[in-house]
């Protein structure tokens, strides 16, 4: 610097003051970098006050040393001091913004997972598209004809009024819930070529209240085939290899006769579970029969030439007697904790 100042008390006193002022208004470890450079550094007044005891007379040297020389102090310690304080503050802040909270609850959004019906659906059709069937469907809003009178229901069957019906409004249009999936045996008969092999999965509804056992939509999955020579042995041998695939090696099936107006003769089969909980026993699968002579003849088919057979059995009760479920309300309720237990989370 050009000029020396010269060394007064007023002069270290007032460089000493504009020191500690700066010092102690410096927040953060940039700011106070910038006071120890500006108050204590080469061309600081401090050190030029320094630099001017060289150039005093010996005897003024002493008083004028240990003046600046305190002053000097004064202010080293003040930085000191005031570091400390900012480097804590700093390191605080560090560590706030870098703290992981273990006790934090995890917000991560849960994901869903395919409800099992559709996963076992999928799994039954595979059974039968592996021996070369087709996948049916019709509409669940469905015409009374496919439900009821090209199955061979009469006009006033007990069995119309035994399904517990959900009638659909204006009823001069006919229009029903599908009770059953069985009006798809006649749509396949009237839309494809003979012969012919189809399976349709699908949701079916009943005016039945909710409870452990029932519940008013539920799902089905039906077969039919049509072929020259077909046979009850046939039926059976089907619906074993589907007991097989669903229930393992040791499943069994077992035919009773029932009565269905859309096939004749009828049955109702039971599956034998050896593996089920509680021990084995045999269960109410489904219904199934030889496709009544009149079904054909209502889609146009010649009975003397084409026989076949059909089934329908519910998907929900598939489900609960493969995995041993009591109560039939957990598969509507929704809840994604009771899906996930099958796997194929999404
Ligand atoms: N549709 C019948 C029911 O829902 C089951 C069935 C299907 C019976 C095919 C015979 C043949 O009860």
């Amino acid at each position: 610097m050009s000029d020396t100042p010269q060394i007064t008390e007023q002069a270290v006193a007032e460089a000493v003051d504009a020191a500690l002022a700066a010092i102690s208004a410096a927040g953060d470890s940039t700011a106070l970098r910038s006071a120890r450079t500006e108050h204590t550094a080469e061309h600081s007044p401090l050190a030029r006050l320094n630099g001017a005891i060289r150039d005093l007379p010996g005897s003024e040297k002493a008083a004028a040393g240990k003046l600046v020389g305190q002053a000097r102090a004064r202010v080293n310690q003040a930085l000191a001091a005031q570091e400390s304080v900012v480097l804590a503050a700093e390191e605080q802040q560090r560590l706030a913004a870098e703290a992981v909270d273990v006790t934090a609850v995890p917000s991560r959004r849960r994901t869903g997972a395919r409800h099992p019906l559709s996963l076992l659906q999928e799994d039954i059709a595979d059974v039968f598209t592996g021996m070369g069937w087709e996948i049916g469907e019709g509409p669940e809003l469905e015409h009374e004809w496919f439900n009821f009178d090209s199955l061979n229901f009469d006009e006033d069957h007990p069995a119309r009024a035994m399904q517990d019906t959900f009638f659909v409004e204006p009823v001069e249009r006919h229009l029903v819930l599908r009770t059953h999936t069985s009006p798809v045996q006649i749509r396949s008969l009237l839309s494809r070529p003979l012969p012919l092999y189809v399976v349709a999965p699908g949701r079916v509804y009943r005016t039945d209240e909710l409870d452990a056992t029932h519940t008013p939509v539920f799902q089905q999955v039906e077969g039919i085939a049509i072929d020259k020579g077909l046979t009850m042995a046939h039926l059976r041998g089907t619906l074993e290899h589907l007991a097989h695939a669903m229930f393992g090696e040791g499943a069994q099936i077992r035919l009773r006769p029932n009565f269905f107006p859309f096939t004749e003769p009828s049955a109702e089969m039971d599956v034998w579970q050896p593996n089920a909980k509680g021990g084995a026993r045999w269960v109410e699968w489904g219904g199934c029969g030889m496709v009544n002579r009149n079904v054909l003849r209502a889609a146009g088919i010649d009975p003397e030439e084409y026989q076949g057979f059909a089934f329908g059995m519910g998907i929900e009760r598939t489900l609960q007697f493969r995995n041993d479920m009591n109560d039939m309300r957990d598969m509507v309720e929704g809840d994604v904790r009771f899906s996930q237990q099958f796997g194929m989370v999404v």
